[in-house]
């Protein structure tokens, strides 16, 4: 069987990763060699059969006798290793999560449910560089492939609630933390049914202002949000706005780059990032038609009608937190016409958000 490096599989991302394999029976089909960059020569976790030491992440020669590596270490280790570990003359394939090959002409954003046309056609033609999509791009493709598969969509505005695993580990402590510090200041006087609740606001007003940990997060997202994420670009879009269509015209492999834009907000929710979605489809279509498309997209849809109880259960982070499904719902016609269609697409983040497609890419690199 093929020898699969993995690396980062200790990080948050890649222990969803390990989890998602494990529980689909990934390693069972390949050799695995686990790679460490700070404990090499240390234990390999349990999967490991034959490679029961960790190898050094940092060691082209061993990262060499791999057939297949994935990896979910971060940009800046792929940014270190990548251009050398080709240059040795590897010719493997390399799974990767980070962005920094994913606008790359030899790469192709894996998001087989959406693409697997694309994954195909560029493995038949010797492709060997495979890149996880940004979280958001992927969850909403994902949500509505079937609009798209259609080719009804003539643009997308998006607007985020992004999560805080986005971050990273760090930044959901961050907010659990900020959480509990918003409440300690006002526990004694909200567990007293009398107490006056704008003085509660005003501590909690201030709590925030001074007291919530802002290290990672640059500014207080507990009892609030952050309308900025990822860096600013000179044209005023910050670069998670810019991904936006960048990649998902990508991912489609589109010939007449379909407009995608809006904001990208952090909100206060754990790992399940959502989008609030207006597109203007080509033609007007009758809604349940629309309905249909969007529940045929992919067996991970899970179509949530437009009806008030059913979304306020169904159309949530508690509802679809750890979860394979990604739900959409809010779907209606916009007073701007008949193509304006509202859609709400939320998935998990560390999920089809990140990690599944990178264990798919590897499914079908086995086949
Ligand atoms: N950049 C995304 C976020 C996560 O911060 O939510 C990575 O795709």
């Amino acid at each position: 069987s093929k020898l699969v490096g993995l690396v980062g599989w200790r990080g948050m991302v890649g222990s969803v990763l390990m989890d998602r394999m494990q529980a689909e029976g990934d390693f069972d089909l390949i050799e695995p060699i686990f790679f460490s960059t700070s404990n090499a020569g240390g234990k390999a976790p349990a999967q490991a059969r034959t490679h029961t030491t960790l190898q050094d992440a940092n060691d082209i020669s061993a990262l060499a006798r791999c057939d297949i590596i994935i990896t979910a270490q971060g940009g800046d280790y792929t940014k270190a290793v990548y251009g050398p570990l080709r240059a040795s003359g590897w010719q493997g394939h390399w799974i990767d999560a980070a962005s920094s090959l994913r606008m790359e002409d030899d790469a192709v954003i894996v998001l087989d449910p959406v693409n697997d046309d694309l994954i195909q056609a560029k493995l038949a033609a010797g492709g060997k560089n495979w890149i996880g999509g940004n979280c958001t791009n992927s969850i909403l493709l994902m949500g509505l492939s079937g609009l798209f598969k259609a080719g009804l969509v003539e643009w997308v505005s998006s607007m985020t609630y992004q999560a805080a695993s986005g971050g990273g580990a760090n930044h959901m402590r961050e907010l659990l933390k900020g959480m509990g510090v918003v409440h300690a200041a006002v526990s004694d006087a909200l567990a007293t049914p009398a107490s006056a609740i704008l003085d509660i606001d005003r501590q909690v007003a201030q709590t925030i202002r001074n007291d919530v940990p802002t290290e990672y997060f640059g500014a207080p997202l507990a009892g609030g949000l952050i309308p900025w994420i990822d860096v600013q670009l000179p044209n005023g879009q910050s670069k998670e706005e810019w991904k936006g269509q960048a990649e998902v015209n990508k991912i489609l492999g589109t010939s007449a780059t379909i407009p995608v834009d809006g904001l990208c907000v952090r909100i206060g929710a754990m790992r399940c990032h959502s989008l609030a979605l207006t597109l203007k489809l080509k033609h007007d279509l009758p809604l349940a038609e629309i309905e249909t498309l969007i529940q045929s997209g992919n067996p991970w849809v899970k179509f949530v009608a437009n009806d008030r109880a059913l979304t306020v259960k169904e159309l949530t982070p508690a509802a679809v937190t750890g979860g394979l499904e990604v739900a959409v719902g809010r779907v209606r016609k916009l007073n701007m016409g008949p193509e304006y269609l509202s859609a709400f697409v939320i998935g998990d983040q560390l999920l089809w958000g990140a990690a599944e497609p990178l264990r798919r890419m590897l499914r079908i690199l086995l086949t």
